[in-house]
């Protein structure tokens, strides 16, 4: 498994087996990783590629001042060696400072699927994750990328990206992966203390209900989540496709939640 620090090392490398034919993917991440993001790098072998670029970056641009850039868990190590196990053959390590030079000054902006949800409560972060996404594409240049269907939005942000700006990189989505509680997995659980973690198992509870029709509104789901003592973000119900707001949960609906967890902001959803 190579391993590369430098974008200028990772983007030669990637051209080379690329002109060597090989299909690439890309299976972009901010570390600490867990069985959500191996599930994507499983993805990639099953979809026949010859090279798995796993990136590993906490992004500082998608974080806002109150964040937890600086908390965000890191464990470079354990890291390298889950990937090595699922059969990546790349790993790219940059730092903030060699993927942002000096000065940087050019991003990039969705304008639409952006707005509302997680963009509304986050302002700047899909134009964060939209950046380094972008520049992880140019330099990897894969075939396709495979992203988590948790970040709902995100991926259909990319998909747009993707689209209006003739990147030619298919987006794969790969489901939701679950501790056998039912909560998704996701890095920020590690924050969670064991009073949390039972409280927070109402998102996931409470958007299965959803899904089997026994709860019928947003506003019904927003109570259920908050009587578990979590402070709701949002429960919104959009069409999956565009994201825009759907005033009934019906099929091709997605269903979002965002609540927090004493200080821990959770995420997850459910395509009706
Ligand atoms: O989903 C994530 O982990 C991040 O938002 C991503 C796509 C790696 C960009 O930093």
């Amino acid at each position: 498994m190579k391993i590369f620090r430098n974008p200028a090392g990772l983007q030669k490398w990637a051209k080379a087996r690329r002109r060597a034919g090989a299909k690439i993917a890309l299976v972009p991440t901010m570390g600490y990783l867990h069985e959500g993001h191996l599930s994507l790098i499983a993805k990639a072998k099953a979809k026949g590629a010859d090279e798995i670029v796993v990136s590993v970056f906490v992004n500082p641009v998608q974080f806002g001042p109150n964040e937890d850039y600086a908390a965000y868990p890191r464990d470079e190590k354990a890291d390298l060696a889950k990937c090595r196990a699922a059969g990546a053959t790349a790993v790219f390590f940059p730092t903030p400072a060699n993927m942002y030079l000096d000065a940087h000054s050019t991003y990039v902006v969705e304008e639409r699927l952006s707005q509302g949800l997680c963009g509304a409560r986050r302002p700047g972060h899909f134009r964060g994750v939209c950046t380094v996404v972008a520049k992880l594409f140019n330099l990897v240049s894969p075939d396709f990328a495979v992203f988590g269907q948790k970040d709902y939005q995100q991926a259909q942000v990319i998909k747009r990206m993707v689209r209006d700006l003739n990147f030619g990189i298919e987006i794969v989505v790969a489901p939701i992966v679950r501790e056998p509680s039912g909560l998704a997995r996701s890095s920020r659980n590690t924050y969670l203390s064991a009073d949390e973690r039972a409280r927070a198992l109402a998102i996931s509870r409470t958007l299965r209900e959803v899904k089997a029709g026994r709860i019928k509104t947003v506003a019904a789901a927003a109570k259920a989540i908050a009587r578990a003592g979590l402070k709701v973000d949002y429960v919104e119900c959009v069409d999956a496709k565009t994201l825009e707001p759907r005033r009934r949960i019906a099929k091709g609906c997605c269903v979002l939640a965002a609540a927090y967890a004493g200080k821990t902001r959770l995420i997850d959803n459910v395509v009706v």
